[in-house]
């Protein structure tokens, strides 16, 4: 097992480049298999999420290598079969993309429930719905989620939630079905549009992505493309929330701004500078935090995987903030961890009221999913000491070479190797 252990206290300086989308590339690798020859797909996070999509389409027979740090080269020709390793499987919540790929390459896919962070119901109600309006139908038994569709007729679906996923999976399941598709109440996050634009780029025929209402004319075939992710947003968020809490002064180089407007205007609101450049923004904070309300919503509302990092942050903003979580019905998890370093947090239900504190105190944390150890590691930034955090599988799934981009705006922080139990008593 591996740990964090960051000397808090350190105001971060100078410059971190952001990676390619996390949400958008864990998409778009499975939507390779609707191609009939070989893509290359670049600006890829290097980050094991990626890596357990990649693996998982090489156990179906993509031939997939890297190009280079962060280019892969995919043939889906070579892929046998449409039944995807279960165990694999159940390790990501993006898996499921696999099902509409599938469906819409071949007709048929075997593809476990899927895993991913948990906080909360994760249902796939929706995904089921979008294949069953394309003519699909589907059995769950023993933990895997059988579809089929002798041919792919396209039809209205209706998301009765915003739903990201199932937003993506009926794309992906529609773009080859016969004649014309429209998914409405759609959800409209950068990542939506990037794997548009995609699937565009083989030959799809999408329109209005981005929008809550998307149509898509089915086409006979898709063919290989060269394409490049969009950058991380919510990485980009992550290290802007880290600049504005350690009262840094830090350039977050290759983002879209656009795509970080909700959360620029957040920290101006809590008393923090941020100048937008073409590709960059610039974060100028003296550590002096006004308190906010946070309302998470579907974009472009403010987004529900910056609740965490910002609540970090909040720990010690001057006053009593609010985070309203409308998404997940349960993504406080991390709140138990703050409180170890001496954040003052409470929580009813779905909000959560954060007073703050005039500074955390180091303390032995673990991450309890992906943002909430990314809240750990800011909270680590900000506290007096030597904190270590535990569960950093979880960080490493969606931040690329996180302690080096970290370490290279002045932080002191390093990875460990922990002893387990077994071995302490060996020992
Ligand atoms: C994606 O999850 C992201 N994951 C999540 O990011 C993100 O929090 C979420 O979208 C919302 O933006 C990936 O893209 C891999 P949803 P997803 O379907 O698609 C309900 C991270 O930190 N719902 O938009 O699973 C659901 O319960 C991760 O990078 C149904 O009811 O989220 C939730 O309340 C964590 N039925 C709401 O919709 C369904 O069939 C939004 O979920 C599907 C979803």
């Amino acid at each position: 097992m591996e740990k964090y252990v960051i000397n808090g206290g350190k105001r971060l300086n100078g410059e971190v480049s952001i990676g390619g989308a996390k949400n958008a590339a864990v998409a778009i690798i499975p939507a390779v298999i609707l191609a009939d020859s070989p893509c290359r797909i670049e600006n890829v996070p290097d980050i094991s999420d990626v890596a357990l999509i990649a693996n998982i389409l090489q156990g179906l027979g993509a031939t997939i290598k890297n190009i280079n740090k962060s280019s892969l080269y995919i043939d889906p020709t070579t892929i046998f079969t449409h039944i995807a390793n279960y165990e694999q499987v159940k390790g990501m919540r993006a898996s499921y993309y696999l099902l509409g790929a599938l469906l819409g390459k071949y007709g048929k896919a075997e593809v476990a429930m899927p895993g991913g962070c948990n906080f909360g119901v994760r249902p796939v109600d929706l995904h089921i719905k979008a294949f069953e309006a394309l003519g699909a139908t589907h059995t769950l038994k023993n933990g895997v989620i059988k579809i089929k569709a002798d041919k792919l007729v396209g039809g209205k679906i209706y998301l009765d939630v915003v739903s990201v996923g199932a937003t993506m999976n009926a794309m992906l399941a529609a773009v080859k079905a016969e004649g014309y598709t429209e998914i409405e109440n759609a959800a409209k996050e950068p990542h939506i549009v990037d794997l548009a634009n995609f699937l565009n780029s083989m030959g799809a025929n999408i329109k209005g992505a981005g929008t809550d209402t998307i149509k898509i004319r089915g086409v006979r075939s898709l063919k290989g493309t060269t394409y490049s992710i969009i950058p991380d947003q919510i990485e980009a968020g992550t290290y802007m929330v880290a600049a504005a809490a350690t009262g840094g002064n830090v350039v977050v180089n290759n983002v879209i701004p656009r795509h970080l407007e909700v959360i620029t205007a957040k920290l101006q609101e809590m008393g923090v500078s941020v100048e937008e450049y073409d590709e960059a923004v610039r974060v100028i904070s003296d550590g002096k935090l006004k308190k906010c309300t946070i309302k998470t919503m579907p974009h472009p509302g403010f987004p529900t995987d910056m609740q965490p990092q910002f609540a970090a942050m909040l720990t010690i903003a001057n006053g009593i903030s609010v985070i309203h979580e409308n998404v997940w019905e349960n993504r406080f998890q991390y709140v138990s961890e703050l409180a170890r370093l001496g954040a003052k947090i409470s929580v009813e239900g779905k909000v959560a009221f954060i007073e703050g504190v005039d500074h955390l105190e180091a303390a032995p944390v673990k991450a309890t999913d992906l943002r909430a150890g990314a809240a750990m590691l800011i909270a680590g930034l900000c506290a007096k000491g030597t904190t270590e955090i535990e569960n950093i599988g979880y960080v490493e799934r969606g931040y690329e070479n996180i302690v080096e981009k970290l370490r290279g705006l002045g932080a002191d922080i390093t990875k460990k190797r922990t002893m387990t139990t077994t071995q302490v008593v060996i020992a």
